[in-house]
């Protein structure tokens, strides 16, 4: 895998270990902000985004999960990203180009075999939900 700076090798041992083997993981955030229309928050595409996953056959590589809430109600629509020693957290994915640029980009990490670089158009979209206040 290949994430630039954001790139730590981890190797850890575990109690347990699945068969089930995924380049990454995809949540994409439909909780009580996220998608919530009624609201006049921006539409999260979900029946689209699963059937984009299904039918390019992305399921068993990386894994999407639709959620509840991931906490940074003030950033909808947020995306977190995440595979081993890497994590993206990504916020107002508002535009239908968005999503597919995220489809786009999860098939060619599929064909590579590792999660590719995003593309440049989320750089602006990342925030960092852990950061330690100043004051
Ligand atoms: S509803 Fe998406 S972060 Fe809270």
């Amino acid at each position: 895998m290949n994430m630039g700076s954001d790139l730590v090798i981890m190797s850890q041992e575990f109690g347990l270990k699945t068969k089930r083997i995924v380049i990454g993981h995809v949540m994409v955030c439909s909780g009580c902000c996220c998608g919530a229309v009624s609201r006049g928050k921006p539409e999260v595409p979900v029946d689209w985004l699963k059937q984009e996953w299904k039918s390019r056959g992305l399921l068993k590589n990386i894994q999407l999960s639709i959620s509840g809430c991931l906490g940074p109600c003030d950033l909808p629509n947020v995306v977190k990203i995440s595979a081993p020693g890497f994590e993206a957290w990504l916020g107002q994915i508002q535009r239908p180009d968005q999503y597919s640029s995220l489809v786009k980009w999860a098939c060619e990490s599929k064909a590579i075999g590792w999660l590719l670089p995003l593309p440049d158009e989320f750089e602006k979209q990342r925030f960092d939900p852990f950061r330690v206040s100043a004051g």
